[in-house]
């Protein structure tokens, strides 16, 4: 017997169990790597919350053009950078370049085309924040959906 088609409700787990997936691997390769944390789309949080769950104590960067997070998940506002991710990246180039031990993007937003266009414009930026970072490519992305990438410290190394 077939299968059903899978449903929106179906895409949903399966990207959040993905998600989670990623981050736990990619914040356990995190522990012993000094240096921020920097999370691309806020969105409600539970990227962000996640994050500081698995990493305790560490300094989290959060960028997005709004809050719309559950309240419990809000950033101290000294590392919320409020506004497009390609006006707020300059300044945390100066302050953190060469010093990021994590970065994870999840900007995306339901349309694939653009969301992946974003995504083509942020991931070199993002590749060149990273410690020991010396090249954008190739990149060992871990794609946790369309709309999500991760990406640690170690897997840059040329
Ligand atoms: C998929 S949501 C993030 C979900 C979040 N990681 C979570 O787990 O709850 C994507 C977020 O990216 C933000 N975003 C998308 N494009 C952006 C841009 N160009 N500049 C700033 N924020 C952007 C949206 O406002 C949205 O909050």
């Amino acid at each position: 017997m077939n299968s059903p088609p899978s449903s929106r409700l179906d895409s949903a787990i399966a990207r959040l169990m993905t998600l989670r997936i990623c981050l736990d691997w990619a914040t356990a390769e995190t522990l012993s790597r000094p240096g921020p944390v920097m999370e691309f789309g806020l969105g409600n949080g539970r990227s962000y919350d996640h994050l500081r769950k698995r990493l305790p104590g560490r300094d989290i960067h959060v960028f997005d053009r709004h809050v719309a997070a559950h309240p419990d998940c809000i950033p101290p506002a000294e590392r919320l950078w409020l506004g497009d991710f390609r006006a707020t990246a300059p300044a945390a180039v100066q302050r953190f370049a060469g010093q990021v031990a994590l970065i994870h993007g999840d900007v995306g937003s339901g349309e694939e085309a653009a969301s992946q266009a974003l995504a083509g414009e942020l991931v070199p930026w993002w590749a060149a924040r990273c410690r020991r970072c010396s090249r954008p490519a190739p990149l060992p992305w871990t794609l946790s959906s369309p709309r999500s990438v991760t990406c640690s410290a170690k897997d840059q190394r040329p």
